[in-house]
């Protein structure tokens, strides 16, 4: 983990209450995709945990939606700039991911898919990403994937845009070796319940520290008790146990 202070050198509106920021800054605690940082924000007490979306020599990026105070004073910032903690979680395992992963993010969920699709590609890997939300209005990045030369699949709930339905209704045909996926808990659990191979789920659980002191975020697996800011947000899908 390292702290340091970045440069707001981008804030603009993808669309109804999203946001991306680039943030100017040492990036160098910053290791796999998946990976996440700690956002200090004047105003609010805890920090606020956003994935990194994507990365180069000096900057990261971030997408985050507008749902509460931290977010609303984040997305009036015009410059200046942030203390953020850099390089926290585990983050997704590009080893394992065979030669035809497919990923799979719902709403602020799709972030953390950007880099880790900008990998596996550059590793030659044929990519698959389904892009699910609710409606025509919240889609965001579809674009940016198929520059990166993914294959894109984008689903809304009320059909508005791409397939209707849920992600898993888009995925239940598809052929893949592998599966990583960030998203809402309920779009876990059903993905848990669809898929046909092995993969990794990232949780957004609700955080207090952000970096393992607190057991604020403590979840239990088959593997004992994890601490998903410290020892996640990645799990296996093999060592997943649903308590709600
Ligand atoms: C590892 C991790 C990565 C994340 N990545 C992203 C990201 O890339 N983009 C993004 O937009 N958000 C992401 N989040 C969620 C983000 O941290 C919260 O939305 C943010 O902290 C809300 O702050 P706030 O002050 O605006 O809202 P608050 O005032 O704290 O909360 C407003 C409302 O949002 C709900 N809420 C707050 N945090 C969460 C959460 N983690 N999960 C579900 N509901 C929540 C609250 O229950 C409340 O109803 C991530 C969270 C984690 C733990
Ligand atoms: S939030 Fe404190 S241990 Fe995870």
């Amino acid at each position: 983990m390292k702290q340091g202070y970045f440069k707001v050198i981008e804030n603009e509106k993808l669309c109804e209450n999203v946001y991306k920021m680039r943030l100017l800054g040492d990036v160098s605690g910053i290791t796999n995709a998946g990976q996440f940082i700690n956002v200090k924000i004047d105003g609010v007490y805890l920090r606020r945990p956003i994935s990194v979306c994507d990365l180069d020599e000096n900057s990261v990026t971030i997408i985050y939606k507008v749902v509460g105070k931290g977010t609303e004073i984040l997305s009036n910032l015009k410059e200046g700039a942030l203390d953020v903690l850099t390089g926290l979680g585990n983050g997704y395992d590009l080893s394992l991911s065979g030669s035809e992963p497919l990923l799979i993010g719902g709403g602020v969920g799709v972030p953390p898919m950007y880099l880790l699709a900008k990998r596996l590609i550059s590793e030659n890997k044929k990519v698959t990403v389904v892009l699910g939300f609710n409606k025509k209005e919240e889609v965001f990045f579809e674009e940016e994937f198929k520059k990166l030369g993914a294959n894109v699949i984008v689903t809304t709930v009320d059909g508005s845009y791409g397939v209707k339905g849920f992600v898993t209704d888009a995925i239940t045909n598809l052929n893949y070796t592998y599966f990583y996926t960030c998203g809402p808990e309920p779009m876990l659990k059903a993905i848990y319940n669809t898929v046909k191979t092995s993969g990794e789920f990232s949780f957004e659980e609700r955080m207090g520290c952000g970096f393992g002191a607190c057991m604020g975020c403590s979840c239990k697996t088959l593997y004992g008790n994890k601490r998903i800011c410290k020892d996640g947000p990645v799990l296996k899908k093999e060592e997943i146990i649903w308590e709600k």
